[in-house]
């Protein structure tokens, strides 16, 4: 039997003559008298071969099969295409049937809405937006990794299941083996999570930041990169209730470097899916949005605005001024709406920017304070069509202060011993941010939703395949 080569790499072959074989699900099926072109798609590339058959050499059963999303092996001499859009193509010989597609196949007409094809995540996959999407994903994962690992960072696993809310938002899911018909509960009628697997009440994370700060104030600098869980009732095209998390955290560093680190390392990503996704963005660019790859050039190419937010406050107050109409109305001290982000970014600069120094009561308790006692030093990015893909911060390193502020917002320190002890035993400055992977996934590929760039999205009442 002849080895299986994949489309990415016939279309990339010149040795006319040569006998290959391909297997893949069949996008389009034309046939005509003298002549069956078959396009066959593998996965690999988002483009597809183009495989002659003469149908006077197959059975006329066999070939009414193949159908759209039938899945076959085909072998044949790999020849100079005649064809517009393509160098070569095969000249079949022998087809082998793997699987049959029947008609009601839900992925089988073009143009279908990304609404309807949510109801089919498991065969989505298989169409052309989601094949490239899926490529990218994989992509940025590959950049991220790599710059990291370049930079001189350690890719540091933090817990998937604990015991305390780095957000402090309290939306988290639980995570229990206790019989929920039969819950125990003690004489305060409060349940009793003493026979519980863990002995404690415990959940799904949020974020590995405070497991992260361990790992930059031991090995200097590191990065997580891995699933995150918020039960937010957010039904947004910008929220997941399970989505991927990227953060860096590192020894040292101050906000102005904090900031520098956020946009080199967001336009290396943008500039690797240009370098490497060619193909697929060129076709999302086609078939999703006309501005896409004009948009990835421009984020690469420009300096991001840097923002204090009371600055930031001042141009929204401005433009209220002049005439512009927010639902929300403008005030200092206010957490900034998706409306009024994207008119600092769209509108106000048309670039990206990267907001800092924001009111402490709309930020995390780890953020370190100004010296006005009013501002922490956080930093979100801030992107066009996005709004927030970054949020992070330096972190308050000051034992005193940090306990301070947990003290004033009432933050249950039983399970947070171990995150003071940072602060306790040679503290030092640092900091770092949280990159939501889906939303940078959602910026490369112009996709609108973000149960779009996911294979299996989790969202409130909806936790399908
Ligand atoms: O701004 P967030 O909440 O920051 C943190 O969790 C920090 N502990 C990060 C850090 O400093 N290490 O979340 C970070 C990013 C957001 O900017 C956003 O891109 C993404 O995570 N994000 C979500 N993405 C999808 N669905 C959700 N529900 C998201 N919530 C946050
Ligand atoms: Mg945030």
């Amino acid at each position: 039997m002849i080895k299986r080569t994949k489309v990415v790499e016939v279309l990339r072959r010149t040795d006319f003559g040569s006998i290959v074989n391909v297997r893949g699900w069949v996008r389009t099926h034309r046939s005509s008298k003298a002549v069956d072109f078959i396009a066959l798609n593998d996965g690999s590339t988002i483009k597809n071969v183009q495989v002659v058959v003469n149908p006077a050499n197959f059975d006329e059963s066999l070939l009414k099969q193949l159908t759209t999303g039938s899945c076959i092996s085909v072998v044949g001499e790999l020849v100079e295409s005649q064809g517009q859009g393509q160098t070569s193509e095969i000249q079949c010989q022998s087809i082998e049937l793997y699987g049959t597609c029947g008609s009601d196949y839900p992925m089988q007409k073009k143009g279908q809405s990304f609404e309807y094809m949510r109801q089919y995540a498991h065969l989505r996959l298989r169409t052309n937006t989601f094949g490239a999407v899926m490529r990218i994903r994989h992509n940025m994962a590959i950049a991220i990794h790599q710059y990291f690992h370049d930079h001189g960072f350690f890719y540091f696993h933090t817990p998937i299941i604990t015991a305390s809310d780095c957000e402090g938002a309290g939306e988290m899911f639980q995570v229990t083996t206790q019989n929920l018909y039969d819950l125990k509960k003690g004489e305060d009628g409060k349940i009793s999570y003493a026979d519980d697997f863990f002995g404690k009440m415990t959940s799904l994370t949020v974020s590995g930041q405070l497991e992260g700060e361990l790992g930059a104030t031991s090995l200097g600098q590191i990065y997580t990169f891995g699933p995150t869980f918020r039960a937010e009732n957010s039904n947004t095209p910008r929220h997941l209730a399970e989505f991927w998390m990227v953060e860096p955290e590192v020894a040292f560093i101050d906000l102005p470097e904090l900031m520098d680190l956020e946009e080199d390392f967001i336009k290396y990503c943008v500039r690797w899916a240009l370098d490497n996704c060619k193909d697929d963005l060129e076709f999302l660019n086609k078939m999703i949005d006309k501005t896409l790859i004009d948009r990835l050039q421009g984020v690469v190419k420009e300096s991001f605005v840097r923002l204090p937010y009371t600055e930031g406050i001042k141009i929204l107050e401005e433009a209220v001024a002049k005439g512009h109409q927010f639902e929300f109305p403008i005030e200092w001290g206010m957490d900034l709406a998706s409306e009024h982000e994207r008119f600092l970014v769209e509108q106000h600069f048309k670039r990206p920017v990267i907001m800092t120094d924001y009111p402490k009561d709309i930020k995390a308790f780890y953020m370190k304070m100004n010296d006005d006692g009013k501002t922490v030093q956080g930093t979100d990015v801030l992107f066009p069509q996005i709004g927030e893909i970054i949020g992070g911060s330096v972190r308050e390193e000051n034992y005193d202060k940090l306990m301070g502020e947990i003290e004033r917002r009432d933050i249950p320190m039983k399970d947070m011993w171990w995150y003071l002890d940072t602060r306790r035993y040679g503290t030092c400055p640092h900091g770092g941010f949280g990159l939501g992977f889906e939303r940078l996934i959602l910026f490369v590929t112009g996709m609108q939703n973000i149960r779009d760039v996911i294979p299996f999205p989790r969202t409130p009442k909806s936790a399908d395949f």
